[in-house]
């Protein structure tokens, strides 16, 4: 009867029934009954647990409930509604503009009727702490006092006066006409010649504050401008957060070199930057992330690059270019003398009585350890004998010390430079020609040689697409004067050409080096050599013309550090001597020439023949 009432299948039922001893039948039973049993206990256990943890969580809440009604009652404000009053005091103080305040006001409705657990709530309120803690009426005050800030400038760097100027003309302008723009000024120049430090000098003569930003590799559109509050962990822009660093909404803004933003799938920076640097759109710069316009007129803009040619022509036209080119032996020496000098000697503990340097070993520093535009070796030199020296007077060698030419290497070793032109100029096939690079101006030797074979032009020396055919065109020039030259017309149908230009690691281009390439050439198959310390730059048309180059004072410079005595330039830039100092011109002869004629009469020696190059072993 039990087992015919058990929850078990047909086959365990008959196998009781086969049981005929009694005992026997009832065991089999038992068992059966007994692990029904404790399904049956297993089953009502997981139940009841389950039933009290529910409880808790309703117990949970309710209590929670009752806590609020209590609080409520008792008239006393939860954590919430303090952040709630907190934001609402920050929005009365920041004294946004009407389109901002309206989003705040609209946020912060919409935070006090959101679940404080709820994902939402922080993404809305980073918002709101965004928006409330932005400088949106907080100015700094500027120093308009022209003299005030003129000295400080001259504190902190030496020359540069076209800066310097510049910088005062805008605060005088800015004394009478309260309401004016800020300026967006480009430095561009090599490294080391002071331009991030001139920035944070100018933020100091006009008593703002400053921040800076580097552009350099940034790929991605939102650095600029923000990501949208939709995106997880969005932020604003790189510019909205310097401006909440800076804390005003007049800072000086340095954007550091812009010549090196990257562009790729992720968006293209320097469009952004469009408006920032835009004075009739950038006040009302908008970021993804804040979605309402913020006034960034009032901001002094400033970047930096290296060299003008990779910033985009539309960012580049809404700036103000100020060149800083580089520095001259005699500039450096009194850079070094005022400001280098001290500076180090105090960021190493040092007094004049300990150290003193004589204006010789400068000079050698100068011209034997750097060969730079910038002063950055030159610096690190000066510190690095400055160890040298602390050391000594720390451990009790010597207590005072002069730095001569003489025991100046004892210091800094063997010299690092010497002058390469006066060993490889005046051989045939081998021009010194001027570049212009990053790094400022610098002294490009061109070499051409030839060989037996046939008709072929081997180019090396890692050249750009521009200054290949700026070869080519040099080849077609002088071949077709090949007559006037005095080159047997027949030359090309007996020899290869090979054009080299070294340090072949690094790349070159553009097309200022068409006359050194056609005076290689002419040089190498008329056997002539050139004259010595005598190098150019220039572009060359296929008519044997010389079009115009930049970069003049770069390359004026480069062309006097490398101990050049003659310059060779296009007509064209006889109006740019202007900017070079007279220091160069007392040293260097430039002489103009309009035709490639005119290059080769001036540079190829007629009186020498061709010396042979004694070949160096090694
Ligand atoms: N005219 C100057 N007078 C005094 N110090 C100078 C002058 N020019 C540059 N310096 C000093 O040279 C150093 C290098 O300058 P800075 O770092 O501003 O170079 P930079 O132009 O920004 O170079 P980069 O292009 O590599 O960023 C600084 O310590 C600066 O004080
Ligand atoms: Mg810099």
């Amino acid at each position: 009867m039990i087992a015919s009432n058990l929850n078990i299948n047909v086959a365990q039922k008959q196998e009781i029934l086969e049981i005929f001893d009694v005992n026997e039948r009832l065991r089999k039973a038992l068992s059966h009954i007994n692990r029904e049993v404790e399904v049956l206990e297993l089953s009502r256990r997981i139940q009841s647990q389950a039933a009290t943890e529910m409880g808790k969580t309703q117990k949970e809440y309710i209590l929670r409930e009752q806590l609020k009604a209590i609080q409520k009652e008792l008239g006393e404000a939860d954590e919430r509604t303090a952040e709630l009053d907190e934001f609402k005091k920050k929005i009365r103080e920041a004294k946004m503009p009407a389109l901002a305040l309206d989003a705040a006001q609209k946020e912060l409705d919409r935070l006090s009727k959101m679940h404080p657990a709820a994902a939402e709530y922080t993404v809305s309120r980073t918002y709101l702490d965004w928006l409330t803690s932005l400088p949106w009426s907080k100015s700094s005050q500027d120093i308009l006092d022209i003299r005030k800030a003129k000295k400080v400038l001259d504190e902190d760097h030496y020359d540069l006066e076209k800066v310097k100027e510049r910088i005062l003309e805008y605060l005088a302008v800015r004394k009478l006409k309260t309401d004016m723009k800020g300026p967006i000024l480009c430095f561009v120049g090599p490294p080391g010649v002071g331009k991030t430090s001139l920035g944070i000098s100018i933020a100091r003569a006009m008593g703002r504050k400053f921040n800076r930003i580097s552009l350099g590799g940034m790929h991605d559109e939102a650095e600029i401008r923000g990501h949208r509050r939709t995106y997880i962990g969005a932020l604003p822009g790189r510019i909205i957060q310097g401006i909440r660093r800076a804390g005003s909404n007049n800072p000086v803004f340095m954007l550091d070199e812009v010549d090196k933003i990257g562009k790729d799938f992720r968006g293209d920076p320097a469009s952004a930057l469009l408006e920032v640097l835009d004075p009739e759109q950038n006040h009302t710069f908008s970021d993804h992330y804040l979605d309402v316009p913020f006034d960034l007129s009032k901001v002094m803009f400033i970047t930096t690059a290296n060299i003008l040619d990779p910033i985009p022509r539309v960012l580049r036209d809404r700036m103000e270019v100020i060149e800083l080119p580089g520095y001259t032996d005699l500039e450096k020496l009194q850079i070094a003398k005022k400001y280098l000098i001290p500076r180090e000697l105090e960021n190493h503990g040092l007094s004049p009585k300990n150290l003193s340097f004589t204006d010789e070993s400068i000079k050698k520093i100068i011209s034997d350890y750097t060969r730079e535009a910038g002063l950055r070796n030159l610096n690190r030199e000066i510190a690095t004998i400055c160890r040298k020296v602390a050391k000594m007077v720390v451990s009790g060698e010597k207590k005072k010390l002069e730095i001569t030419p003489q025991n100046l290497n004892q210091y800094l070793g063997p010299i690092k430079y010497f002058l390469e032109v006066a060993e490889r100029s005046s051989q045939v096939g081998v021009v010194p020609g001027l570049a212009w690079t990053e790094t400022g101006g610098d002294l490009m030797f061109v070499e051409a040689t030839k060989m037996k074979g046939k008709k072929s032009l081997t180019l090396t020396g890692y050249l750009g697409e521009v200054m290949k055919e700026s070869v080519q065109a040099a080849l077609s020039y002088v071949r077709s004067s090949a007559k006037d030259l005095g080159i047997p017309p027949d030359f090309f149908e007996k020899y290869d050409l090979h054009v080299h230009v070294p340090a072949g690691a690094i790349p070159k281009d553009g097309p200022s080096a068409g006359i050194t390439m056609a005076t290689a050439i002419a040089s190498l198959l008329t056997e002539k050599p050139v004259k010595s310390k005598l190098a150019m730059t220039g572009e060359l048309t296929l008519r044997g013309q010389i079009l115009p180059i930049g970069g003049l004072k770069e390359k004026a410079l480069a062309a006097y550090r490398a101990g050049i005595e003659t310059v060779i330039l296009p007509k064209e830039n006889e109006k740019d001597m202007v900017e070079i100092p007279d220091e160069i011109k007392r040293k260097i002869k430039f002489v103009f020439a309009h035709t490639m004629d005119e290059v080769l009469k001036l540079a190829l020696d007629t009186k020498k023949k061709a010396k042979k190059v004694k070949r160096r072993k090694t």
